[in-house]
């Protein structure tokens, strides 16, 4: 018979059994609840399982005190990633093994995680549409904004003309970005952004009118996007769109930001709706599109 579970900081060599965890874990989820006549659940590529590992890695050395696994001698159970920015706690990720869930090691792992974050104002996390993690997030004091989801092929006929106002960004537009976050989330990213620069392209715009940033994947689908007001925002959506090849995903749109929804009907995408954006302390970011670890 299996020993009683530990839960334990997380150390560096978890990392690719939390990677496995982890994969395992919401391919389930995904099986569960994602609409039928969306494409199959795929199981995790390598290439972002190398993604998963990096920014994983990143929290577990910015934030080592955010980061928890559960365990027995049959080996992880479950782990939480957590981290502060400034005054903003944010949940990375948090997986129960499948067939362990329902079972309150979750509500463990959850409870050591926050208490990482005791001394923050505000918290911000990405929920799936688990209804235990629901359950568990709204029990914990976080108000539930539903995110939307568009999809589709862009329409390129409808692609606004290019006013050349968006450019290629660097590690040096950095404190630019860092001041847009701490107008729009409350609280700056820092050097999470050298993390999301070694995995997408960085799209940059900064004029007399409006600053804005987008982290956009090769395939066109963004990321994370902040902006100082919406025709900004609009503008890099749309830079980020018309780069897109084939099918395109925008994730986490809340009601706050529709102007994101706007540009999605515009380029004749569909909307549906995907798990919720979790705060306390804090309104739905705007205009702001989070990603879902890096927030
Ligand atoms: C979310 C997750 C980490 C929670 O871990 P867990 O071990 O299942 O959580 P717990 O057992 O501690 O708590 C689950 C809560 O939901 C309740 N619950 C169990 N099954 C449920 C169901 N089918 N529907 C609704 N609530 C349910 C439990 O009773 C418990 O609430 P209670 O403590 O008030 O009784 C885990 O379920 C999981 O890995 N899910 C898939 C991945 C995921 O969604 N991760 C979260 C990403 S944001």
């Amino acid at each position: 018979m299996a020993t009683d579970p530990v839960i334990r900081p997380m150390v560096p060599a978890d990392l690719p059994a939390a990677e496995r965890l982890s994969a395992e874990s919401f391919l389930e989820l995904d099986r569960r609840t994602v609409p039928r006549s969306w494409p199959e659940p795929q199981v995790r590529s390598p290439g972002r399982a190398d993604q998963w590992l990096l920014r994983t890695g990143h929290f577990l050395r910015t934030d080592p005190d955010g980061c928890w696994v559960a365990e027995d001698d049959t080996g992880m159970l479950g782990f939480a990633t957590s981290y502060t920015r400034e005054l903003l706690w944010v949940l990375a990720t948090y997986a129960v093994r499948p067939g362990l869930q329902g079972r309150g090691l979750g509500r463990a792992l959850l409870a050591a995680a926050r208490h990482h974050g005791r001394g923050c104002l505000r918290g911000m996390l990405s929920s799936s549409s688990d209804p235990r993690a629901v359950r568990l997030y709204r029990l914990a004091g976080f108000s539930l904004h539903p995110q939307m989801l568009l999809v589709g092929e862009v329409d390129r006929s409808a692609l606004p003309v290019g006013e050349g106002k968006v450019r290629d960004g660097t590690t040096g537009d950095r404190e630019l970005m860092d001041s847009i976050d701490r107008r729009t989330r409350g609280a700056a990213h820092g050097l999470d952004h050298e993390v999301m620069l070694q995995m997408w392209r960085l799209l940059v715009t900064d004029t007399s009118t409006g600053s804005g940033y987008a982290f956009v994947a090769g395939d066109g689908t963004v990321q994370l996007l902040a902006a100082t007001n919406r025709r900004t925002a609009s503008r890099l959506l749309w830079e980020a769109l018309a780069g897109s090849t084939g099918r395109v995903e925008v994730h986490h749109v809340t009601a706050a930001n529709e102007w994101a929804i706007d540009v999605g009907l515009a380029a004749r995408l569909e909307v549906h709706q995907s798990g919720y954006l979790a705060l306390r302390g804090m309104t739905p970011p705007t205009p702001y599109l989070h990603h879902g670890t890096f927030l």
